[in-house]
C-alpha cells in the first residue's frame, strides 16, 4: 500500500515536471468564425530547441509573405478580408524539433463557376464545373437545371444524361449527347457547416446544322436565282419570233403576221 502511494506519488511529479518544460504552442483565438477579419496568434513556451524562424500556412500551404528569419517566439497573422480566404491555418516554429499549431478560420461558402458560359455541340457533351473557395470544405454538392419561371429541377446522378463528379473543393456536371433542350441556365450549390451557397452557369449548344446554315442558304440562293430565269427566259421565247418583226404591239403583231398570210393567199389566187 505505502509503495503504490510512493509510486503515484513519483508519477504525479514526473508529470507536473514535464508539463512545466513541455513545448507548447498557446493559440488565439481557438477558432474563427462568422467574422469578416481576424487576427491569429501563437505563443510558444518552453521550445526544447533555439526557434530559427517561423511562419504561417493555409491548407497545408506555406504563406510565402509570412517567412521569417529570428528567434521570436510569437508570430501574428492578420486575415483582413476572411471571405475568400476562410482555411486551416497553422503556425510554424522551426527548430530542430519544429512546432505547429492548427487555428481553423470559417466561413460560410464563396463559390464560383469556372466559366459562367459554355459552349457546346449538339450531341457532344459538356462539362460545367463549379469551384468552392471557403473552409470548411463542401460536404455536399447539388446541381439544378433552371426552367422558365424560375423552377428548379434537381438533377440525379448517375443517369444516362447526366453525371456529376465531387470533391470537398470542385464539383462537375457531364452532359451528354446534348440537344436544345439541354441548352439554358444550370446552378451548383455547395455546402459546408456554415451553410449553402449557390452557382449559375448558363449552357449554349450550338445545332450541327448551324455550321452548314450559310452554305444551305447561298445553295437555295442559287437554285431560285436559277428557276427565276429559266421560267423568264421560256416565257420569253414566244415574243422572240415577233421581235424579229419590228412592228407594235404583241396581239397587232399576230393580227399583222396573219394578214400577210391572208394576202399572200389572196395574191396566189388571184394569180
Ligand atoms: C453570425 O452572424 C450573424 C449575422 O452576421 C449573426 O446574426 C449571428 O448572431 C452570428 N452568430 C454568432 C454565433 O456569432
Ligand atoms: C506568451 O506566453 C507566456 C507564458 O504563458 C507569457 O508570459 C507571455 O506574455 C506570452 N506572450 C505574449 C506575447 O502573449
Ligand atoms: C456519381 O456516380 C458515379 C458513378 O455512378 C460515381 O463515381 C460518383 O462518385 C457519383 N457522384 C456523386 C457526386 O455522387
Ligand atoms: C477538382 O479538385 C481536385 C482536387 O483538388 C482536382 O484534382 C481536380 O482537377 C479539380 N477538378 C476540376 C475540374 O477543376
Ligand atoms: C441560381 O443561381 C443564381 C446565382 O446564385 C441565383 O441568383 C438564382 O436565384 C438561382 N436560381 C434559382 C432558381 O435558385
Amino acid at each position: 500500500m505505502r509503495l503504490l502511494w510512493a509510486f503515484s506519488a513519483l508519477l504525479f511529479s514526473l508529470q507536473q515536471a514535464s508539463a512545466e518544460t513541455e513545448p507548447v504552442i498557446v493559440i488565439d483565438p481557438k477558432e474563427v468564425f462568422n467574422q469578416t477579419s481576424a487576427t491569429l496568434s501563437c505563443n510558444f513556451t518552453n521550445p526544447t530547441s533555439p526557434v530559427t524562424g517561423t511562419h504561417w500556412k493555409k491548407n497545408g500551404k506555406i504563406i510565402e509573405s509570412t517567412k521569417k528569419q529570428s528567434g521570436e517566439l510569437y508570430t501574428v497573422h492578420i486575415i483582413p478580408k476572411i471571405e475568400a480566404n476562410s482555411g486551416r491555418y497553422s503556425c510554424v516554429f522551426l527548430s530542430t524539433s519544429p512546432a505547429e499549431e492548427f487555428i481553423e478560420v470559417k466561413s460560410p461558402p464563396h463559390i464560383t463557376a469556372h466559366k459562367h458560359s459554355e459552349n457546346a455541340n449538339e450531341n457532344d457533351k459538356a462539362v460545367l464545373t463549379c469551384d468552392f473557395h471557403s473552409y470548411p470544405f463542401a460536404t455536399d454538392w447539388t446541381w439544378f437545371k433552371i426552367s422558365e419561371g424560375d423552377v428548379k429541377m434537381s438533377i440525379s446522378n448517375g443517369t444516362k444524361k447526366y453525371s456529376i463528379k465531387s470533391t470537398p473543393y470542385n464539383s462537375s456536371l457531364i452532359i451528354s449527347d446534348l440537344n436544345n433542350e439541354d441548352a439554358g441556365e444550370y446552378n451548383c450549390t455547395g455546402v459546408n457547416d456554415l451553410g449553402p451557397a449557390t452557382a449559375k452557369i448558363n449552357l449554349r449548344v450550338r445545332s450541327r446544322l448551324a455550321a452548314l446554315w450559310p452554305f444551305l442558304g447561298i445553295v437555295a440562293e442559287v437554285i431560285i436565282l436559277v428557276t427565276i430565269i429559266f421560267i423568264y427566259e421560256k416565257r420569253r421565247k414566244p415574243d422572240e419570233i415577233t421581235d424579229d418583226d419590228d412592228s407594235g404591239a404583241a396581239p397587232l403583231k399576230s393580227n399583222s403576221a396573219t394578214n400577210h398570210k391572208e394576202k399572200n393567199v389572196r395574191q396566189r389566187n388571184s394569180n
